[in-house]
């Protein structure tokens, strides 16, 4: 291991509780389980993860069907493209209590949600699976989620992170509204509690306000892991400030390594220890026997792209109707000025086609959206893959890994039983979980 590891990679794992993975086109595969809608679908990819020792699998959300491309969510629909989220509570319940190590996140809104609500979920999450939570908070994306919550449009990007400032100050309030020691529970003197060490919050803030205390107890870890992907300059302030563990796409080591120098010292800036704040980019892998096996299936997995899982999902992310422009028709100054979703998702487009103006063609192709070119996809034997991620952990890119599915359950099933063994034989993945709860088996107590 290099000397700016002081322990192994760390790996998650990139659910979706949904038809498809991060990959829209892999419902398509001839490999993938359907029963998407059984609890028993996310038990199995739960102690798959586990065998492999992943520390945490972790699920994604979004609020809304994708409905900006062509103002309607019948391509969504038809084609089955993130049609389909279910409420991530429910199903992290089911994973936790299928497994007795493995870390369970799962996403909130801070738009959205009220940060009461979320304290408690989370703390009672973190109660039933013994210290195993992890929130990964957003601030959300597009019209079609603020139309579902009752408001016309999306709110600006900075005032969002604002709210979402103030979303963190209640959550981490109300979780620490009971000491560790405030419990009695002795029946026999009827003391339950300790009332001086229950406190309320009385927090009363531009957009939330809220009373407290919880009405949950400390739970085992204190407060779930925070998980934060945040790469605008404003996000990356918010995760420098309150994420434990920070999620990332960059298309190469380079790009890695430049965000990982910069966060880490932005960390430091807000008193805190950068080893205890953990970066891991999102890459797909496909692995075979060999080389040539594995890009035989990188292939086959490919094809399953169809063009409108990326004009769909570019309208969703940018929250703008790219129906209204032919194919190669470049978007004019005013056209990019009303584009407001992800911002490093534009940049991406614009630097990486080398022209202001992108056509509809340059988005698909630049961003890679709905394809496998969204994220770095490392494809190889269990020793091609092993050395790519070596070299990302080793040279400063990042502490570890987002593995994103090509095709569920096969994705995981392939990287356990294949690159996990040679990652541990190289001595760069642990050999077993560590600790009790989630934050103790990524090292950041
Ligand atoms: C691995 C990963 C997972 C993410 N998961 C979600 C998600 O589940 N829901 C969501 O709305 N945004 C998700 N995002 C987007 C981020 O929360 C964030 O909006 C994005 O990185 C842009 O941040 P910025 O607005 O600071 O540029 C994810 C990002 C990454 C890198």
């Amino acid at each position: 291991m290099s000397d700016s590891h002081s322990q192994k990679m760390i790996l998650a794992g990139f659910i979706q509780a949904s038809n498809c993975s991060n990959y829209t086109g892999s419902w398509r595969h001839p490999e993938t389980d359907h029963s998407f809608l059984s609890p028993e679908y996310y038990q199995s990819i739960a102690r798959t993860l586990e065998l492999g020792k992943f520390h945490l699998a972790f699920i994604d959300d979004r609020l809304a069907m994708p409905s900006q491309y062509g103002n309607s969510f019948i391509d969504s629909v038809n084609h089955g493209i993130r049609s389909v989220k279910l409420d991530l509570v429910p199903v992290m319940t089911a994973m936790g209590l299928a497994t007795s190590n493995l870390g369970i996140g799962g996403t909130y809104s801070t738009t959205y949600h009220h940060p009461y609500h979320v304290a408690r979920l989370f703390a009672t999450v973190d109660h039933m699976t013994k210290g195993r939570s992890a929130l990964n908070v957003v601030t959300s994306l597009n019209d079609a989620e603020a139309q579902n919550f009752g408001l016309l449009e999306h709110s600006n990007h900075d005032v969002r992170y604002d709210q979402a400032e103030e979303f963190m100050e209640i959550a981490v309030g109300l979780w620490e509204s009971w000491e560790n020691d405030a419990l009695i529970v002795d029946s026999g003197s009827g003391r339950f509690a300790d009332g001086d060490k229950v406190k309320a919050i009385d927090y009363d803030g531009m957009w939330f306000k809220s009373k407290g205390p919880l009405t949950v107890p400390h739970c085992p870890q204190g407060k779930p892991v925070i998980i934060q992907a945040g790469q605008s300059p404003r996000g990356r302030e918010f995760a420098a400030k309150w994420a434990e563990l920070i999620f990332v796409i960059f298309p190469s080591l380079e790009a890695n390594k430049r965000f990982y120098d910069d966060i880490k010292e932005k960390i430091l800036s807000y008193g805190r220890d950068p080893a205890k704040v953990l970066v891991a980019p999102a890459i797909y892998v496909v692995v075979g026997d060999t080389d040539e096996s594995a890009l035989a299936k990188f292939q086959e997995i490919k094809q399953l792209a169809k063009t409108v899982d990326s004009l769909t999902l570019l309208s969703e992310v940018f929250n703008y109707d790219f129906s209204q422009h032919a194919i190669d028709e470049p978007l004019s100054d005013s056209d990019l000025e009303s584009i407001s979703g992800l911002r490093g998702f534009l940049d991406r487009v614009i630097g990486l086609s080398g022209t202001n103006n992108p056509t509809v063609q340059d988005f698909i192709t630049y961003s890679g959206r709905g394809t496998l070119d969204e994220l770095p996809t490392f494809v190889g034997s269990p020793s091609s893959v092993a050395d790519n991620m070596q070299d990302w952990f080793e040279n400063g890119a990042c502490d570890g890994f987002v593995i994103a599915a090509t095709h569920m359950p096969g994705a995981y099933e392939d990287f356990c039983s294949m690159v996990v063994p040679e990652l541990q034989r190289r001595g760069i993945f642990q050999d077993d979980y560590r600790g009790s709860t989630l934050r103790d088996n990524l090292g950041i107590l």
